[in-house]
């Protein structure tokens, strides 16, 4: 634990790092070691045996085993706990691999099965829930339902905030209060801890995909949850049993990618409000979702900063987001986000083809993530790709009465 008067640019650099010193080393070590020398059996298996129980390995005991602790990793998790001003924190394979062992520790042998999930969410989320895959029974609502929805069986809420991909904001405070004790998560990827907390507004569990912002480059895919002590512990007994680990050369990365977090988020949202405001103006554009842009009432209370994606409806419809997704340049085309370099995406193709119903997004939108670029060069990019026009339509200008 760094000191707690620190400002979050400060801990992102030293947290996660207290033992460096001890080591004599200074860049953060990587330990590949799959299985640990045990001291001797008793001491073995007392560790095995509180680590099993979601707990830390013993001193005298050691690791022991790579599916229940490995030091790069818990290095990081104690640093993202910190960043998200939680007790804990548990890393897995995947932002999916993570949300699996959060519903699990909510559910599995609890006798609640119930989840309340307040939509938009991220395509495989909503997947994950709606198929009842994990033996759960979810009920979708909005932010607004939460309070009539919950239900004697009710194990946890589900939220993201900024939503994927309309960037809706939901008052985490009140959706808190509404669930009545029933532990909130909330799904933290897009703002990032940088701009917002979910643990200050009373959530229970903050999620991230870390293979977004907190990696940052496009290298590394993996899941963390930042919460209390006890859901850590159960989180680590599912995470154990089910072997959804982050691998250490991931957690290095991740860990070495958190010390730039703050300057690369609030880069990429100086760029992004530059962007969205130009979009609004272009008339290729119907309308932007942009929280910066809304004047949202939980901007500067709940969050920090706008943040730096940006879903755009475009006039054209489908057919203009195929004409841009293929157009542009600088962007490339691919799904994921938070990284570097800037993406552009089709989010009722592609991240939430698996969405069914009115929570589709529109087949005209489509989702910028804004990297680290000089915008003005990312603007001209965009405004070629929006402007283009088909060969019919170059035609008709050259013969007006070609149909
Ligand atoms: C908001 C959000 N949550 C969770 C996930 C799932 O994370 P992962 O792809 O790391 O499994 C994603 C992935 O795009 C996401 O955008």
């Amino acid at each position: 634990m760094t000191s707690p008067w620190l400002q979050p640019d400060t801990i992102a650099v030293h947290a996660g790092r207290e033992d460096l010193a001890g080591l004599g080393v200074h860049a953060l070590p990587i330990d590949l070691s799959s299985t640990n020398p045990l001291p001797g059996i008793e001491a073995g298996g007392l560790s095995y045996e509180a680590m099993a129980a979601g707990g830390t390995p013993t001193p005298e005991g050691g690791a022991v085993y790579a599916r229940l602790w490995n030091p790069t990793v818990a290095r990081f998790e104690s640093a993202l706990a910190e960043l998200e001003h939680a007790e804990a924190a548990v890393a897995f394979a995947s932002g999916m691999a993570a949300m699996t062992a959060a519903i699990l520790a909510a559910t599995a042998g609890t006798g609640r099965r119930h989840v309340l999930a307040v939509r938009p969410l991220y395509g495989g989320t909503d997947h994950l829930l709606s198929t009842g895959l994990l033996g759960t029974e979810t009920t979708f609502c909005t932010a607004a339902e939460v309070a009539a929805s919950v239900r004697p069986d009710t194990a946890m809420v589900v939220l993201e905030t900024p939503a994927n991909p309309t960037l809706d904001l939901v008052d985490i405070r009140a959706v808190v209060a509404a669930a009545g004790g029933v532990p909130v998560l909330v799904d933290n990827t897009f703002a990032t801890p940088v701009l917002q907390n979910p643990v200050d507004f009373g959530a229970a569990m903050v999620l991230h995909s870390a293979t977004k912002y907190l990696g940052g480059h496009g290298d590394v895919v993996a899941g963390v949850i930042a919460c209390g002590g006890e859901t850590a512990a159960a989180l680590r007994r599912v995470r154990a049993v089910t072997g959804g680990l982050l691998h250490p050369l991931g957690a290095y990365l991740l860990h070495r990618g958190l010390t730039t977090l703050p300057i690369r988020v609030r880069a990429q949202q100086a760029g992004a409000q530059r962007i969205a405001a130009w979009l609004q103006s272009h008339p290729g554009v119907a309308r932007v979702h942009y929280p910066g842009l809304t004047g949202d009432p939980l901007l500067g209370v709940q969050m920090r900063g706008p943040g730096a994606m940006i879903a755009v409806d475009l006039a054209g419809g489908y057919e203009a987001a195929r004409r841009v997704t293929s157009a542009v340049a600088l962007f490339t085309h691919a799904v994921s986000l938070g990284g570097v370099d800037s993406l552009i995406q089709h989010p009722a193709a592609l991240t939430h083809r698996p969405v069914t119903g009115d929570a589709k997004p529109a087949d005209s939108i489509v989702r910028l993530s804004i990297g680290l670029e000089d915008p003005e060069d990312l603007i001209a990019d965009l405004d070629r790709a929006l402007t283009l026009r088909r060969p019919v339509e170059v035609l008709r200008e050259v013969q007006p009465g070609i149909a």
